[in-house]
């Protein structure tokens, strides 16, 4: 299939540009750049082979929009560009809203403008905001988020699944993305966020090559084995490679189709702190410090759904995810 994977050169994006390639799709690519760099096209070419066409584009600009679609034959989109850090749109709520909402309303306009009617849209676990059900199916009911980021995730949800209703031939992928870390084996891809994190495995990055110089862990009396926060971390070539599996449910009815992409395993902070240590033989320091404010318990999820309907599961263990972090940091930070 002819893709266009927006935010492409981004975290995910980049890695999903890969698995696509590798398993034969042709692959084009927006971004603004605005959190990623361009370099990261040459790094897929470098893994597959391929370089992507590149657009810099901003998908508030609906006419840059209309060129890609209109200069190439699009049989699907994969829409990963957005901003995404926490923090960052509670202080800047307007910018979210306009980049996250006003961006993708104009990607779907001009998908229809050009009839382009398959779409993957990557969501997240925070939609599910306190999870009513611990680990968390795709039935459990969405939560209420603490933050514009969320908000915009839920948001978007709510509008293509009106737009795929208004448009019955529309395919609609809603992918729930839990918490992706590591890196691509060869050290050549992964995640370089700007300043300094806000994420665990970021920032125990930092730690382990010695630019902080011990991690900050928020809140020990959590309701968890150890008391710190439990996620469900996925590899990122994992999630990557859940978007290839979920190219095939476009042979499938239209519909709107809801995804939990993560392993179905929960970690506790200081689990991570561990298996990062014995995984990479280095230590990392920490403090516990305060919680953090929106921060819950525990949130892990059933990722059945995914293998039952896609035959996609998480293969890589905890361990592979800490080393691959550790040689991406190595060689990037
Ligand atoms: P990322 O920041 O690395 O990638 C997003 C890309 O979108 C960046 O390259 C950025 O430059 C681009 N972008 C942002 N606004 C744009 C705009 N207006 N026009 C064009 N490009 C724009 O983030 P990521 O971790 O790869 O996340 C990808 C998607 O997955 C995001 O939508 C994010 O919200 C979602 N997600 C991420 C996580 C996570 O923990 N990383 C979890 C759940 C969901
Ligand atoms: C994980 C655990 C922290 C940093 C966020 C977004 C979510 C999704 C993924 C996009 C928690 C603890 C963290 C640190 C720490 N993104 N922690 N010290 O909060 O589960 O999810 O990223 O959709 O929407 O909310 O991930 O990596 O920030 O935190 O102790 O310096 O690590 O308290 O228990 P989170 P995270």
């Amino acid at each position: 299939m002819n893709i266009l994977v927006s935010g492409g050169t981004g975290y995910i994006g980049s890695h999903t540009c890969v698995e696509l390639i590798s398993a034969g799709h042709d692959v084009i690519v927006f971004d603004n750049l605005c959190n990623s760099k361009v370099i990261s096209l040459d790094r897929i070419c470098q893994i597959t082979g391929k370089r992507p066409k590149f657009y810099q584009a901003d998908m508030r600009n609906i006419d840059s929009l209309r060129s890609i679609f209109q200069e190439n034959r699009i049989d699907a989109v994969i829409h990963f560009a957005g901003l995404k850090a926490v923090g960052e749109s509670v202080a800047k709520p307007w910018e979210y809203y306009d980049n996250n909402i006003v961006g993708s309303l104009n990607l779907v306009r001009v998908m229809k403008e050009y009839d382009v009617k398959k779409l993957v849209f990557s969501s997240s676990a925070t939609v599910y905001g306190v999870p009513a059900i611990i680990p968390i199916t795709e039935e459990c009911p969405l939560g209420s988020t603490t933050n514009p980021y969320g908000e915009t995730k839920k948001m978007l949800e709510r509008i293509f699944s009106d737009i795929q209703k208004a448009n019955p031939d529309w395919h609609v992928m809603l992918l729930r993305y839990f918490n992706p870390i590591g890196a691509h084996d060869s050290g050549l891809i992964g995640e370089e966020p700007n300043g300094i994190p806000n994420n665990l495995m970021p920032y125990i990055m930092q730690v382990a090559v010695g630019k902080l110089p011990y991690l900050r862990v928020f809140g020990n009396d959590y309701k968890t084995h150890d008391g710190t926060g439990v996620r469900d971390y996925i590899h990122v070539v994992d999630l990557a490679k859940g978007h290839v599996a979920v190219m095939k449910k476009f042979n499938d009815a239209p519909g709107v189709y809801v995804y939990n992409l993560g392993t179905g395993v929960g970690y506790s902070v200081l689990d991570i702190v561990h298996a990062f240590e014995n995984a990479n033989g280095i230590k990392i320091p920490y403090q516990i410090v305060e919680r953090r404010p929106g921060d819950i318990d525990a949130c892990y999820s059933d990722p059945s759904k995914a293998e039952k309907e896609l035959g996609w599961k998480a293969m890589y263990d905890i361990e592979k995810m800490c080393k691959d972090s550790y040689s991406f940091a190595q060689k990037a930070l």
